[in-house]
């Protein structure tokens, strides 16, 4: 059998650059300060890391909005910070994804300064350009991710540019070649330089309708509000050729792998998974984090997800980001536990947000101290509360900053904390360790046959299975004791998110405490 890729094995832990290790005073966390703290994450057992933007950027969107792709914002360090990053990832055997952002770029980029100099501009066409509706009006009813029309006026040359997220991130013209050839170069750029892959951000906007229909609008069942169906500027076919070209470009190298940023349901999603010249993308599922936290409604979910995606592609799962409220907030921190059990034993890629092993919840920043400019434009919209900086030690500003930290620390940052945690052998850190390292240990929890088994009112239990080897998880998003039935009378147990040594199970299956998760051994298959 040819030797399985890298990706299919790995635990891949998000890192926010600005929040993660701050090593020069300035309050913004950088790539030495990422370097000195590989150590930390060689102990927790993760494989791989991806790191958000650190391209120079005038931050409107925190790097989201690119004014150089190959070059690194002074905030965040040097090239040569990169390298040194790079190649000490390597020396320790971790994997570095970096954030591709090949939609839109800052306003700020050469690019599209050159695009608004006027309508003959050699790049006009490297952006998207529409002349107003018969009223004045933007050319069609299209809405930004980020609120409001998604089209924003250019007085000097008396058109609309498109942008899907802030009108300082005009979009790309992907159906343009020189465009796509331009960010392909930017991709071997990094590649040559030896990253493992891309993160790619918002790819399921990269194809437009080339006609600009309008969006349908429908009564949202729940809100009874009006919505619009992103139908025409996401999700278009041509997203499919461009990805494969991404692909074929990223198959010229050995062993790198793309993870495509997508927001579908989930039988749109599996169209996502791509191999072509020898690479593959894959989709991020965040369909843990969109759907409500019962044990039905996320059973049923991974389920479809798992009976509809290739055998052959690696699912890549995630419990949060720099975009949404952290789990422990989302959830509460008992069952911020059963939902590391749960990232930890599905087969594919699980993904750690930096912090969510310490039990990190969201900072509470007040309106004065906001910092998202998201927050400025849409109130109840910042993202600043999962973007908290990391708590490292009980020195002053939590060992994050020798400065003044550039956004306030998590709620929680007396427990959720480096120091604390590492105290406690039941601490959240130290279960996450041992769910990486039993994930290690196991080839059926990465790859295994995953299948939903009957349980009671609020438990949520399957069975993988490899190779003769068959284990069972069962987890209680209840507060209350429960009880499994199930035939496996010798079904061991091998990890509770408890982390002691609870009763084993009984004759008539395995009882679960509140908020408890177990996973068992049911022997060969
Ligand atoms: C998704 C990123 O995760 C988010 O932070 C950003 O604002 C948008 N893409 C736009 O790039
Ligand atoms: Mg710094």
């Amino acid at each position: 059998m040819a030797e399985a890729a890298w990706w299919c094995d790995a635990v891949l832990y998000q890192i926010y650059p600005r929040s993660f290790q701050d090593s020069d005073g300035d309050g913004v966390g950088d790539l030495v300060g990422i370097r000195e703290r590989l150590g930390y994450l060689e102990s927790l057992g993760v494989d791989a890391l991806w790191l958000s933007p650190f391209y120079r950027s005038p931050m409107a969107d925190f790097g989201y909005d690119v004014s150089d792709h190959c070059d690194i914002d002074p905030l965040f360090g040097s090239l040569a910070d990169f390298d040194a990053l790079l190649a000490a990832c390597h020396e320790r055997g971790l994997k570095l994804l970096i954030d591709l952002v090949p939609n839109h770029t800052s306003v700020a980029h050469p690019w599209f300064e050159d695009s608004r100099a006027s309508r003959s501009a050699e790049k006009r066409d490297w952006y998207i350009w529409r002349d107003p509706a018969p009223d004045g009006g933007p050319p069609n009813n299209w809405t930004s991710e980020f609120g409001g029309s998604a089209w924003q006026w250019d007085a000097r040359t008396g058109q609309y540019y498109y942008h899907a997220y802030l009108p300082e991130q005009p979009d790309l013209n992907w159906r343009n070649p020189a465009v796509r050839r331009a960010v392909f170069d930017i991709m071997r750029f990094w590649l040559d330089r030896g990253v493992d892959g891309f993160r790619i951000d918002v790819v399921w906007h990269l194809a437009k309708d080339p006609r600009f229909r309008d969006n349908p609008v429908e009564r949202d069942p729940a809100s009874g509000r009006e919505r619009q169906v992103r139908l025409y500027n996401t999700d278009r076919p041509d997203v499919f050729d461009y990805i494969a070209e991404m692909c074929e470009v990223t198959g010229a190298y050995e062993g790198r792998v793309l993870i495509g940023e997508i927001y579908l349901p989930v039988d749109r999603l599996v169209d996502y998974f791509v191999r072509k010249g020898g690479c593959e993308h894959l989709p991020f599922n965040f369909h843990l984090v969109l759907k409500p936290w019962k044990a039905q409604a996320i059973g049923t979910s991974i389920e479809e997800f798992e009976s509809r995606r290739p055998a052959d592609g690696t699912p890549v799962w995630a419990l949060g980001n720099h975009d949404v409220a952290r789990v422990a907030s989302r959830i509460g921190g008992d069952q911020a536990r059963v939902a590391a059990m749960l990232l930890l034993t599905l087969p594919g890629m699980p993904t750690v947000y930096y912090g969510d092993e310490l039990g990190m919840r969201d900072a509470e920043v007040s309106d004065a101290n906001s910092q998202d400019p998201l927050a400025q434009r849409i109130a109840g919209r910042g993202r600043d509360g999962p973007r908290a900086p990391m708590a490292w030690s009980r020195r002053a500003e939590w060992g994050f900053t020798e400065g003044r930290p550039w956004l306030d620390f998590a709620a929680n940052a007396e427990e959720a904390n480096l120091a604390a945690q590492r105290r406690d052998p039941c601490s959240m850190l130290a279960l996450y360790t041992a769910l990486i390292a039993l994930r290690k240990s196991s080839a059926a929890l990465r790859r295994g046959e995953w299948r939903l088994l009957q349980a009671g009112d609020g438990v949520l239990a399957y069975e993988l299975s490899l190779q003769g080897e068959r284990l069972l998880v069962a987890l209680n998003f209840s507060n209350s004791e429960r009880t499994l039935k199930t035939q496996a009378r010798q079904a061991d147990l091998l990890l509770s998110t408890c982390l002691d040594r609870p009763s084993p199970a009984q004759e008539d299956g395995v009882r679960l405490r509140g908020n408890e998760g177990r996973v068992l051994s049911l022997g060969a298959a």
